[in-house]
């Protein structure tokens, strides 16, 4: 899948899934701007792209905060050229019972698994409309098909990625723009550790008909398809990424 002379900005490509994308579309020939928080994983993962001859930068910055966006963009275009290939995957998690869960905690969770997508997209995506050619993935998830318990906050503000995965497909169809969102479900990252979740038991449990937990590279295996020329009558595609977790 050649991604030769295309840039790619992965949000939250210092670790778990945004690293294993990031990875995989600079093999596939993008140069990659790595947009995150996380200054050492960053730099971490375009050492790893460019020790094996790709192009990469990283963006230290709030991938849901406008200024700090925008501030990123422009870098990105002056180091790297026009931006035709957007993965909105930073996001955050938190386990917290629907009662408990505060107006500050909900705020925090819309405004950067929602809002940072929105507002990401709002700032590239004129850069795809100059080049008559585009491909947004969002990485939403399984607790958005499902339900999660204790993460109403976060299944919600993954419900809006969807949403907005679809609402954006339509607008830009006719536009050469792609439009699509994987939801993972249960993959072995740093947040999938920092959870309570028993990663070992679930994935023994009859939950995980495949009997593990998914790798980060599973999920940029679909997302190299989802960018490449491929894939270019595919939009407001909801691309399940979950050993089988979840069938619809
Ligand atoms: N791991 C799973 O099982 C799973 C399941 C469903 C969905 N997801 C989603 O996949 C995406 C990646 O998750 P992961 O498991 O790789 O997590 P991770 O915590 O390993 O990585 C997330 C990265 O996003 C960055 N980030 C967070 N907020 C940011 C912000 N405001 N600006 C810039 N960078 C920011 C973090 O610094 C981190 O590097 C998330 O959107 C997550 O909700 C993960």
């Amino acid at each position: 899948m050649s991604l030769e002379g295309k840039v790619a900005v992965v949000t939250g490509g210092a670790s778990g899934i945004g690293r294993a994308i990031s990875l995989q579309l600079a093999r596939d020939g993008a140069a990659i701007s790595v947009w995150d928080l996380d200054k050492i994983g960053a730099a971490e993962t375009v050492a790893m792209i460019t020790d094996a001859g790709g192009r990469a930068i990283a963006c230290i910055g709030d991938a849901a905060s406008a200024a700090e966006i925008a501030a990123s963009a422009a870098r990105t275009r002056e180091e790297l050229g026009a931006i035709t290939i957007l993965v909105n995957n930073a996001g955050i998690t938190d386990f917290c019972p629907f009662q408990d869960i505060t107006e500050a905690s909900l705020e925090r969770m819309l405004h950067i698994n929602l809002m940072g997508p929105f507002m990401c997209t709002q700032a590239i995506i004129p850069d795809m409309l100059a080049s008559g050619w585009g491909r947004i993935v969002n990485i939403s998830s399984s607790s958005a098909q499902t339900g999660a318990p204790m993460m109403a906050h976060y299944s919600a503000s993954k419900g809006g990625v969807i949403a907005l995965t679809k609402t954006l497909a339509r607008e830009f169809a006719s536009k050469g723009i792609t439009v699509n969102n994987i939801p993972p479900g249960f993959v072995d990252t740093p947040m999938l550790r920092k959870s309570p979740v028993d990663v070992e038991a679930q994935a023994a449990s009859p939950a995980s008909p495949m009997g593990r937990a998914g790798a980060p590279e599973d999920i940029a295996g679909a997302c190299s398809y989802l960018v490449s020329d491929a894939a270019g009558y595919v939009t407001g595609l909801t691309l399940g990424v979950n050993g089988g977790r979840v069938m619809q």
